[in-house]
């Protein structure tokens, strides 16, 4: 059984539609730590050696939280620059990450097709997440397909809930090592290892 830690980011939680649906779906699963920053950071001080032993616990990172300004919530930021160090996440000696997995799982105010070269945002999401896939990729994890959410104007309460419920489904299975992960790096996103 692999070990997940969700890295969550989400500074109006409170006001969330989406990923307070998301993540209350998967906090609770055996296997599954769910590191909250915005709680157990008010103050952006981040204990960088209790999230460095929590990387090491665990085989999958993920790095959870709402698009902000075709990117991440700043905590989420200061988190990397803080803990992904140097002389332990990367470097001549820093391996602590090596051969673990990482991806993403985004929400956007965008719907999917403003998300291409010739769409309102220009390009696709997958460019947009480029520093997250090179990061992991820099410490020595592999980067697999981001879980995506577009639309979060306009979206039905049913919608997010069926994503809801394949978000938990992916997490089971990576959990149990039931998907093929070769497979899974084929996909634009990994929402469409579900594809009929
Ligand atoms: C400060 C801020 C920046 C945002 N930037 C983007 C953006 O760059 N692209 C986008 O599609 N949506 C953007 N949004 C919309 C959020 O991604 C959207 O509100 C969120 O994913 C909804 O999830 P929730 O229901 O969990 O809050 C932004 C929202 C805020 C508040």
């Amino acid at each position: 059984m692999k070990k997940i830690i969700i890295i969550f980011a989400h500074p109006t939680f409170h006001k969330s539609r989406i990923n307070k649906k998301l993540i209350s779906a998967v906090e609770n699963l055996e296997g599954v730590t769910v590191n909250n920053l915005y709680e157990n950071y008010p103050d952006f001080f981040i204990n960088v050696k209790k999230e460095q032993d929590l990387l090491i616990e665990h085989d999958i990172i993920i790095w959870h939280h709402p698009f902000y300004w075709y990117s991440a919530p700043a905590i989420i930021k200061e988190w990397m620059d803080l803990v992904l160090e140097h002389g332990f996440a990367y470097g001549i000696k820093g391996n602590a990450l090596k051969d673990k997995m990482a991806f993403s799982v985004i929400s956007t105010g965008g719907k999917k097709e403003v998300y291409c070269k010739d769409g309102h945002n220009h390009f696709t999401l997958n460019q947009f997440l480029v520093p997250f896939n090179q990061s992991a990729n820099l410490c020595g994890m592999t980067y697999l397909p981001p879980f995506v959410v577009h639309g979060s104007h306009t979206i039905s309460d049913e919608e997010i809930d069926n994503f809801t419920q394949m978000y938990h489904d992916l997490i089971v299975m990576l959990r149990d090592e039931k998907i093929n992960i070769t497979e899974l790096l084929s996909k634009e996103y990994s929402n469409n290892i579900f594809d009929k």
